[in-house]
């Protein structure tokens, strides 16, 4: 079930005849609803570098009218991608970020700390950087440095003193264990696993994630066509600030530093933001999909 199936269509607006690009096409649950909208003259193009995804969104969406064009690629490489499938300009851009069920629920693939599997994390299986790697090569500090921006983690020192002297770390049982027996017991967060942060973290890393959105945002902005809209569905504050940070400064009319009595930056507003606040997802869809528990939409017009 895509997470806020219906606010994203509805900010989307896919239309008979456009062109649409779904940069995270997963599993393909968005890319049916956008195909079921924008008839036989549409057009949708569907990326996502992991090769399991692109698979299960070419049986999903196999019978489609129109049929997706699917690339595996890096949505940071947006705009070269949409170029060569003649997706520039484009009417509509859809982000969903972070993993999909598809990654979590697949052991060997690392992601989750239920169940045992590799230390992996990779989305591209073709990238030389796993989690293997970097719990059991990357210096104690580094570490630390790591899990407290990415992770947001306080006990982020006492993990990585834990984990490096636990190493060689061989499974992500191993990791959450690891993590685990650093927190104190009176600091386990009430409602997720004490491993969580640790590895959104290693996982953001392993995937360079936020570089690699606000790449594939702006990029968004360079191929949207005039009225065209950009729908983005994040699950994390780290993901959604950078989300808004760049609606923000995409939408100002002057971005010259604070005090400067005369603009001189030229800067011309390429967004309108349509929502002031990040859309959350009702009590109703988190009860039946709770993945959706932390997602934020925020969506924006090109001008
Ligand atoms: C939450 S899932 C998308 C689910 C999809 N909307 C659906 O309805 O099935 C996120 C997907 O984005 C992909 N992904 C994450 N970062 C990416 C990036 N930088 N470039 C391309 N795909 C990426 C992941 O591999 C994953 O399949």
């Amino acid at each position: 079930m895509p997470v806020l199936s219906q606010a994203s269509i509805a900010f989307l607006q896919p239309r008979p005849g456009g062109a649409y690009v779904d940069c995270t096409v997963g599993a393909g649950g968005h890319a049916r609803l956008i195909l079921q909208r924008i008839g036989p003259h549409g057009r949708l193009l569907g990326i996502d570098r992991d090769e399991t995804a692109l698979e299960a969104a070419r049986r999903l969406l196999a019978a489609s009218t129109p049929a997706p064009v699917l690339r595996r690629g890096d949505f940071r490489d947006l705009v070269a991608i949409a170029r060569a499938e003649g997706f520039d300009p484009a009417h509509g851009v859809l982000f969903d970020l972070g993993v999909s069920s598809l990654q979590l629920d697949d052991p060997e693939r690392g992601f989750s700390f239920r169940g045992e599997g590799p230390l992996d994390m990779r989305m591209d299986r073709r990238g030389w950087l796993t989690a293997d790697r970097v719990v059991n090569r990357m210096p104690e500090r580094e570490l630390a440095q790591l899990i407290r921006t990415l992770g947001q983690e306080r006990w982020a020192a006492r993990i990585a003193r834990f984990i490096v002297d636990r190493r060689p770390l061989r499974t992500t049982r191993d990791l959450a264990e690891a993590v685990a027996a650093a927190i104190p017991r009176r600091a386990w967060p009430r409602d997720l696993h004490p491993a969580t942060r640790t590895f959104q973290a290693i996982r953001m890393h392993v995937n360079d994630e936020l570089p690699s959105l606000e790449e594939g945002l702006r990029g968004a902005v360079d191929i949207l066509a005039g009225g065209g809209r950009l729908v983005v569905i994040s699950f994390h504050s780290l993901e959604d600030g950078t989300v808004k940070r760049l609606f923000e400064r995409e939408s100002r009319t002057c971005v010259c530093p604070p005090g400067q009595p005369v603009c001189t930056c030229g800067h011309r507003p390429r967004l309108r933001v349509l929502t002031r606040r990040p859309l959350r997802p009702s009590p109703e869809e988190i009860a039946s999909n709770p993945r959706s528990r932390s997602a934020r939409l925020r969506a924006a017009e090109r001008i």
